[in-house]
């Protein structure tokens, strides 16, 4: 499907963004991996997320429509089913990184994993790697590629250190570390997203955090709270914040956003670019106790003019899937932006840095690939044309917002791809007008 943007004279109003993509699809993992039934409320009913309640059904859990949110029965960490035919996890990335951890730890049962083509291009051997060392057996399509099996067994805990920053990859292993024998100890170079911490923490699994080392004790069962509300998921919120922030006259309110300090890379950016972004974010604690709770704030933004940047390694993890985002911002500021160590977008649901570049060039924009990262040279306006999402929807998202700051407007060529992750971000955008 394509539609035309035309230029925004403003954006305007407010904004409840959907539930957090990530956090639901931790919390129906964890509501299948419990033995007591877990309500959750907001859940995201986006492609990405419906893919795991279909998922942890063929694994033997109960999911049902409640009109109050879904309520999950579990199986209990150790008795997942074993699946009639491969799990089939479409486009969703979170969901074939973190189930293996849980499957890895299911005793002498075999599951296979698949996706679509976009799956089927993103490795898994960052999984495979971990996950053998821990005991289990996964045999991959040449070594590291959708379809592949997991085969469970007797875990025991390793010390791992990330080769890259992932909080996939982190999880998948956390995961898998609750079954094993002695203590699994993670080490990442670089924080990222720590849903998965925060909800073993409401668990009642015993692990802790000194610095970038995360340990986790195994234990027999998770003792999860009745209810688990999904908060509203910053990353697609991110979408109508850089359209406020862009289109002169604007002014938005995001209304209580997630503002987990793992997730608030792209505000700091985008404040240090000169946006004008009142909100309350969440302190990182300074002795790397993990907290309980999502914090919630209201984001209020009015646009602005912005001034270039340079996006560090360090940074990358915090706002890994808003760099995009932060590439279309800098073609708007006067001179040139440099978004380095993000060499992990190559893997993405597309190769992000050179669909972004692709997008922006073809948009007039002066923007080059590196080979970790790109560079945008900003001269205050973009022109305009076409962008194809080509499946990946934060770049059919990406051409919407686009089009709105945009001089001439932006044809999104694949729209719908959108759906994995933001169902009505069409709607949303069009009631900010
Ligand atoms: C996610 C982590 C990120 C992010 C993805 C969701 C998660 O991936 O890009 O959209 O839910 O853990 P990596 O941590 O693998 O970079």
């Amino acid at each position: 499907m394509k539609v035309l943007i035309e230029p925004a004279d403003r954006i305007k109003g407010r904004l409840a963004a959907p539930a957090d993509k990530s956090i639901s699809h931790r919390a129906a993992i964890f509501a299948a991996m419990a033995d007591e039934p877990v309500l959750i409320t907001n859940y995201l009913e986006a492609a990405d997320t419906l893919s795991t309640l279909d998922a942890i059904e063929q694994l033997g859990a109960l999911v049902e429509r409640r009109s109050e949110g879904l309520m999950i029965r579990g199986v209990g960490l150790r008795n997942a089913q074993t699946p009639a035919k491969p799990i089939d996890v479409g486009n969703a990335g979170t969901l074939i990184r973190l189930l293996p951890g849980w499957l890895a730890g299911q005793e002498g049962s075999v599951f296979e994993l698949d996706g679509d083509e976009s799956i089927r291009r993103r490795p898994i051997d960052r999984i495979a790697e971990p996950l053998r060392l821990m005991g289990a057996a996964i045999e991959a399509t040449d070594k590291r590629y959708p379809p592949f099996t997991v085969e469970g067994a007797k875990l025991h805990g390793i010390d791992y250190t990330l080769p890259v920053a992932s909080a996939q990859v982190k999880s998948c292993i956390a995961l898998a570390a609750l079954m094993a024998e002695g203590p699994t100890t993670i080490t990442e170079a670089v924080a990222s997203r720590d849903h998965t911490e925060r909800l073993m923490v409401n668990a009642g699994v015993k692990i802790s955090r000194t610095g970038n080392e995360l340990t986790i004790y195994p234990t027999d069962e998770l003792t999860l709270p009745e209810r688990i509300e999904i908060p509203s998921d910053p990353s697609s919120a991110a979408f109508a914040i850089a359209a406020a922030v862009l289109v002169p006259g604007s002014r938005l309110l995001v209304e209580d956003c997630s503002v987990n300090w793992t997730r608030s890379g792209f505000i700091e950016i985008a404040k240090r670019m000169g946006a004008v972004i009142i909100t309350d974010l969440e302190e990182r604690s300074k002795d790397g106790a993990i907290a309980q709770q999502e914090p919630l704030s209201d984001i209020d933004v009015t646009a602005g003019p912005l001034k270039p940047t340079t996006v560090s390694a360090d940074e990358v993890p915090l706002a890994v899937d808003e760099l995009p985002l932060i590439a279309l911002m800098a073609c708007f500021a006067e001179g040139r932006t440099r978004i380095e160590g993000a060499g992990e977008l190559r893997l993405k649901e597309s190769d992000r840095i050179s669909a972004v570049v692709t997008a922006l060039s073809n948009l007039g924009a002066d923007a080059e690939a590196t080979e970790d990262g790109l560079i945008v040279n900003g001269h205050g306006s973009l022109r305009g044309g076409q962008v194809d999402a080509a499946g990946d929807h934060r770049i059919a998202m990406l051409g919407v917002v686009a089009g709105l700051a945009s001089q001439e407007g932006v044809e999104v060529v694949g729209v719908e791809a959108a759906a994995v992750s933001y169902p009505n971000f069409l709607e949303d955008i069009a009631a900010l007008r």
